[in-house]
């Protein structure tokens, strides 16, 4: 891997497990708890809104309780020393890569600490409720939604993404099921493109065939272990 220069990461759930976050496909995992038809769809808030509402205030309440782990520490230590380019694209709506001190990051599926403005289109950074129907700082509607991606609605800032792909020699998928696309097809995306790949994961993805390397176990080992390598055949 000594030719690499720019490196574009994938982030899922799994490198938050380690931090408390309930995942979404592990036995017992979010989507075992609630289906997605009742909370994560636009007609599921359509039809029940405070449904939704207080699954994600439950939520957005419950990431400000954790920390980042030792795997968003690595990576935040990557992005600050990596002279390449380097990008961070989460699927993940925590703030636990930002709050290790990554900054070169992108929320495909959007973010629980931000509120979204249906009436002007507005986001705003919230760490309250929304089942109380507040006002938008900006407008005054009470027409404020999570700033989450909702299935059936298109994830954020693919143009960004793609750009980031085409110019990537290493693309590296971390903590995610490959189950949900667009981003389960990021490693087809990269290959295609020229890069090498390599999967980080408790264990084989849907995807793992897809990878020139895939390596299996907790993240808080396996990413520190990835990170320095890279750090010091780059010394
Ligand atoms: P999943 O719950 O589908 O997958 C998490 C992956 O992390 C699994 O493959 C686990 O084996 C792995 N994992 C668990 N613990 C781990 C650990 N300690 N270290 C390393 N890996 C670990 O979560 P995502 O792939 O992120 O979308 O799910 C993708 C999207 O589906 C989410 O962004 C969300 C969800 O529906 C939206 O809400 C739009």
């Amino acid at each position: 891997m000594t030719s690499i220069r720019n490196i574009v990461i994938l982030t899922g759930a799994g490198i938050s497990a380690e931090s408390g976050i309930d995942t979404f496909r592990s036995e017992g995992g979010l989507w075992e708890q609630h289906r997605v038809e009742d909370v994560a769809t636009p007609e599921a808030f359509e039809r029940d809104p405070d449904l939704v509402l207080r699954f994600y205030d439950m939520r957005r309440e419950a990431i400000q309780t954790k920390e980042p782990n030792a795997a968003h520490h690595a990576l935040a230590k990557l992005d600050a020393e990596w002279d390449g380019e380097l990008l961070i694209v989460t699927q993940n709506v925590d703030d636990l890569h930002e709050r290790a001190g990554a900054r070169r990051v992108l929320h495909m599926h959007g973010e629980h600490l931000n509120a979204w403005c249906t009436a002007c289109d507005v986001r705003s950074p919230w760490t309250g409720t929304l089942i109380d129907r507040p006002a938008c700082p900006e407008c005054g509607e009470a027409a404020l939604r999570p700033d989450v991606v909702w299935f059936g609605e298109m994830p954020y800032q693919m143009d960004e993404i793609f750009a980031a792909l085409r110019g990537a020699d290493l693309f590296v998928s971390i903590g995610t099921s490959g189950a949900v696309y667009p981003a389960a097809g990021f490693v087809r995306n990269a290959r295609e493109l020229g890069a090498e790949t390599l999967e980080l994961n408790l264990e084989p993805s849907q995807g793992t065939a897809w990878f020139d390397e895939a390596r299996h176990g907790p993240a808080t080992r396996i990413v520190q272990a990835w990170v320095e390598e890279m750090l010091s055949l780059h010394r």
